[in-house]
């Protein structure tokens, strides 16, 4: 049986050196006009010891921005700021993936351009949930997630050539790949929900193909600029985070999506095997909710791709400069039945 210190190939085509996948973590560290600097080059870098860096969520757009200080990668100074860090992973050894997201509705006006209402799927309120943003004071403050407005059909097509450009930018910066942020309560969240996706156009909740149709088309948009093997797509099946409503759609709409990725050969599915908590990441304990067994063997009998199920660290919940990698074992580690969850990887000199 392999070990996590094995290399590892997704879809046949990008070889990683050990099985270690680092999860996304949203930093908030970036320079004026949203630009990654020097010392989040440093930070990948020092991490490039995994096998494959997934980099904190980055913005496809100025209004799909739901947290002071976070990452874009639409501008040319973006990229460039981008190209430091993938340059400092690529001479530590590392591979890196940009993770690219829209908020929908988690947002606020003073986020927006011009203060206006985040875009929402549907008009409904995250009406439990903050976000990261400057209060009237000026200061960073968790605050509740603006009323949003529903996003109109035609702005669907204008946000896939947002996302295409995205994609285009990330091959730009030198990025090994994307994962495109599926899950958590964000906008591709909100459309595959068939409680809170309300919408009455051919994206809305009535069907698992209505549902994902616009995740779909964005990886067919990343597929097309970066190849399937340079492609991943995270989801969080039964999470509550950012207020979202129970669904009892969710494993109709999850198959589905695993039988589409199978079709395209995409590179993996991260599944947040341990669910985030329903309230505020600030206040609230991380429980053990997390994926059955029975629901984790469908999702690999109905996916070709490699199914990754990466948690973040335990540090990252105490401070800014987690110590201890916390990494789940994968299927394939565990030799195809998910035995042990988790272990733990400590790397020196951080
Ligand atoms: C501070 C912080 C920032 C995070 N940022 C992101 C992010 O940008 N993208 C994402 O998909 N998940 C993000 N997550 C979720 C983690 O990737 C991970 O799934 C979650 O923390 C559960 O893992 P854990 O139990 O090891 O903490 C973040 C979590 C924390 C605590």
């Amino acid at each position: 049986m392999p070990t996590l210190f094995d290399a590892y190939t997704f879809g046949d085509k990008m070889t990683v050196t050990n099985r270690i996948v680092m999860a996304p973590m949203t930093r908030t560290r970036t320079s004026d006009g949203d630009v990654p600097n020097a010392l989040m080059a440093k930070y990948y870098a020092q991490r490039a010891s995994a096998g494959l860096i997934v980099t904190e969520a980055t913005d496809v757009s100025s209004h799909s921005k739901g947290y002071a200080w976070t990452p874009g990668i639409y501008t040319k100074a973006q990229v460039d700021g981008w190209t430091l860090v993938t340059e400092e992973v690529h001479r530590s050894g590392g591979k890196i993936f940009l993770q690219i997201w829209h908020v929908g509705r988690m947002a606020h006006t003073s986020l927006m351009p011009n203060g206006e209402a985040p875009w929402g799927v549907t008009d409904e309120k995250a009406s439990e949930s903050d976000v990261f943003a400057h209060n009237a004071d000026g200061k960073l403050a968790f605050m509740r997630a603006s009323p949003p407005r529903q996003i109109r059909t035609e702005e669907i097509s204008e946000l896939l050539k947002e996302f295409t450009l995205a994609f285009k930018n990330a091959k730009l910066a030198g990025f090994d790949g994307v994962e495109i942020h599926a899950a958590n309560g964000y906008l591709f969240d909100q459309f595959m929900n068939s409680v809170l996706n309300t919408r009455a156009d051919s994206y809305g909740g009535k069907t698992p193909q209505s549902r994902t149709r616009f995740l779909l088309e964005v990886v067919d948009a990343a597929i097309r600029e970066l190849g399937a093997h340079n492609v991943g797509v995270r989801v969080s099946p039964f999470g509550r985070y950012n207020s979202m409503p129970a669904d009892p759609r969710v494993e109709e709409t999850l198959l589905y999506l695993c039988n589409e990725l199978t079709i395209r050969k995409t590179a993996y599915l991260h599944v947040l095997y341990e669910l985030m908590p329903t309230g505020n990441m600030q206040d609230s304990e991380f429980n053990e909710t997390h994926l059955s067994d029975d629901l984790v063997r469908k999702i690999r009998n109905a996916l070709s791709a490699t199914l990754c199920s990466i948690q973040c660290t335990e540090g990252c919940r105490l401070g800014r400069s987690p110590r201890v990698c916390k990494v789940s074992h994968t299927p394939e580690v565990s030799g195809g039945a998910v035995r042990s969850r988790r272990c733990y990887f400590r790397r020196s000199g951080e």
